[in-house]
């Protein structure tokens, strides 16, 4: 199938350059999408985190979470000292966005830039982020909730020197992120990057054997893709993301 203008666009945005195969005499050819610059060494497979399993999805400093509105849930992230990392965080990064959106982005955790800023996907990896909405229409800046996305992170405090987060750290946040999910109510979940998709699917599968289909997050269509910083580093696989872009945008509309 050729490339439309448009996912030529929306490659564009993401740093891809198309190329046109010459037809051949029954294909009237094929479009290629390639990676501005060459890809580096494949990163080592990242190690599994231990599934997360907590028994009743609500932290024990905090078990009426699931009755807070937006401001109680706010102000509980920011007086949260329910793990280890609140003594390395500069501030707490709650989420940001339209608390109505359609679409729903999980990420993993703040970086340096994010923990300074206290907006999640600041950084890099959020610039990226930034072009490949862009790319389907969509934004974190002001609009109506079709188009502004709500974007939050499985774990709302920086881990130190951007380790991974532990399996209890996991724990104690996620159910900040699942009452984000349910006040938003959003009609699609992009979840970007293992800990995120592993977290609210309740898996241990890699990325590449979930993404390419519709999951469902509490019956919320939840779609899976790499993380922003994983393509900064693995250029090839932008083109795999732009696929599960493109599922997401025909999921979303499928919900109306
Ligand atoms: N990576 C994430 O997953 N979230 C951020 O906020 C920044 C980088």
């Amino acid at each position: 199938m050729r490339w439309t203008e448009r996912r030529q666009a929306m490659l564009r945005e993401m740093g891809l350059r198309v190329w046109s195969a010459p037809a051949a005499a029954d294909d009237g050819g094929a479009d290629v999408a390639i990676a501005e610059a060459p890809a580096p060494a494949a990163a080592p497979e990242p190690r599994q985190p231990a599934a997360v399993r907590s028994p009743s999805r609500l932290p024990p400093h905090l078990p009426q979470i699931a009755e807070l509105d937006w401001p109680e849930l706010r102000a509980a992230v920011v007086a949260c000292r329910a793990c280890r990392l609140c003594d390395g965080r500069r501030q707490t990064v709650f989420g940001v966005g339209n608390e109505r959106a359609h679409w729903m982005i999980v990420g993993e955790a703040p970086g340096e830039q994010e923990d300074k800023q206290g907006e999640p996907f600041v950084g890099k990896s959020g610039q990226l982020l930034d072009n490949m909405l862009r790319a389907i229409g969509l934004t974190r800046a002001p609009a109506e909730p079709a188009r502004q996305v709500y974007i939050a992170n499985t774990i709302k405090c920086r881990p130190p020197g951007n380790r991974n987060p532990e399996t209890d750290e996991l724990a104690q946040c996620e159910p900040y992120l699942i009452r984000q999910i349910q006040l938003v109510q959003p009609k699609i979940i992009l979840a970007m990057g293992r800990f995120a998709v592993q977290s609210l699917l309740r898996t241990s599968e890699p990325i590449g054997r979930l993404r390419g289909r519709v999951h469902r997050y509490e019956g919320v269509p939840l779609v899976v893709t790499y993380h922003p910083a994983y393509l900064l580093r693995n250029l090839p696989d932008k083109a795999r993301a732009w696929d599960d872009l493109c599922l997401a945008v025909e999921t979303a509309q499928a919900a109306g």
